[in-house]
């Protein structure tokens, strides 16, 4: 453990099939007004809506909504829900969705009460928030990007056509308290769930690759990455296995609450390019992801090669005998594509609606961060290519 560190994370969970009944305790610490913020369709379509509303009528709560969040949240949307929470004083925000309503509701707690520009202040420049914050509390119902235990908030800007993640201090954005019940990922469509499967991947691998340390983190990376390949299988083979997607919802909370980064050197770089794919297509975030993945690889293994052939021995169990290291790093990556498209996930960027066009603007604009190796703008035109 080569990096010093503070790790914090006040989210409480409540995990199960019974942990709906710890909603109304939970909403008792709060003050009278709610905005109750969600999806399109999904929660109203599986009952849930009827659910919450019920919850929230027996405890004396006044509620206001805010519906429609895109996949891919909109600033637009943010600035609706802050003037939402100034105009009702709302005490606190109860975001019921996946990813992008909980990322919303965390846009809307910081710009509330921002002085200022804040998309310019939050997620341009990276301040810290300077206004009041309304907690947030989440009810989950698909399962990947761990929103519900982190202080990320990744937004889309419409007219600029930039979608920015922003980590907020820890603790200072995170939900006070998520509801993590397995049965509500039931219902979400095998194109989202397998979408949700890789991203909780990705985070698995952007935290694993970028550094050649050998600590706690890393063997606890290996553990989830193996679990949730497992899980992944029996979801895929029934969809409604309890035990599939209830470890597949802990790997995905645990991949990216933190806990598995700590005195870890990092990569984000696939997230990176994916952002900026999203922001030109609107595609979903997994799906973007997994095509990436691969070029992106194949493109930096040997910046870090031991830890390539780790990866490949550890997670995917390549014999190395009479193998060169380039050989085992290679098949590794190999064996990832193989999962990708034993997940049904398209292969390519023109299936997500890419063009030709966009390839250079999502290259320029992409953030360069990377972990072994920091791409250039012609390395990321490159990979984007590859996978065209
Ligand atoms: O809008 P509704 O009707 O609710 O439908 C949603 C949406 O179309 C549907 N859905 C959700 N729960 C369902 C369901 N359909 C049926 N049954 C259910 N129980 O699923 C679709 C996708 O939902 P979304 O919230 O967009 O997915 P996800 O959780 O993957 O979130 C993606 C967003 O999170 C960001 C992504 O970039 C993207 O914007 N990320 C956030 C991170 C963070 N805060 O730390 C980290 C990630 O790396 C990621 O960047
Ligand atoms: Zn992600």
């Amino acid at each position: 453990m080569n990096i010093d560190f503070t790790f914090e994370n006040p989210t409480r969970i409540h995990f199960g099939r019974t942990a709906m009944q710890h909603l109304p305790e939970e909403l008792r610490l709060y003050g009278s007004n709610v905005l109750l913020v969600y999806g399109k369709n999904s929660i109203k379509a599986s009952g849930l809506y009827d659910q919450v509303i019920a919850v929230l009528k027996e405890t004396g709560k006044n509620v206001c909504e805010l519906s429609g969040i895109n996949s891919n949240p909109r600033y637009s949307q943010v600035l609706e829900g802050a003037r939402l929470v100034r105009e009702n004083h709302v005490d606190l925000i109860l975001a019921v969705g996946g990813g992008s309503v909980i990322d919303c509701c965390k846009g809307i707690s910081a710009s509330a009460y921002c002085d200022g520009d804040a998309w310019e202040k939050y997620w341009m420049q990276g301040e810290a928030v300077s206004g009041r914050i309304t907690p947030i509390g989440t009810i989950l119902t698909m399962t990947g990007t761990a929103s519900e235990m982190n202080s990320g908030a990744v937004i889309t800007n419409e007219e600029r056509k930039i979608k920015q993640g922003r980590v907020f201090p820890m603790g200072d954005l995170n939900p006070r308290f998520s509801i993590l019940n397995p049965e509500f990922t039931y219902s979400v469509p095998r194109y989202q769930m397998v979408s949700g499967i890789f991203d909780i991947f990705s985070h698995l691998m952007e935290q694993y690759f970028g550094g050649d340390d050998d600590n706690v983190s890393d063997y606890l990376l290996e553990g989830d990455m193996r679990a949730l390949i497992s899980a992944a299988r029996a979801a895929l083979r029934d969809p409604h296995n309890y035990e599939a997607r209830s470890n597949i919802m802990w790997c995905a909370t645990m991949g990216l609450n933190k806990i598995l980064a700590v005195s870890k050197k990092q990569d984000w770089e696939v997230h990176q390019i994916e952002h900026q794919l999203g922001a030109y297509t609107d595609c979903a975030h997994g799906i973007g992801l997994a095509i990436i993945s691969v070029p992106y690889y194949r493109h930096i293994y040997r910046y870090g090669l031991h830890r390539f052939v780790r990866y490949a021995r550890n997670i995917w169990d390549v014999d190395p005998t009479g193998k060169s290291d380039e050989q085992v790093a290679l098949e590794g990556i190999d064996r990832l594509s193989d999962f990708i498209a034993e997940l049904g996930i398209p292969q390519t960027l023109r299936e997500v609606g890419a063009t030709e066009e966009m390839l250079p603007l999502i290259a320029e604009s992409a953030n360069k961060i990377g972990g072994y190796h920091t791409p250039t703008t012609e390395e990321v035109l490159e990979i984007l290519r590859a996978c065209y």
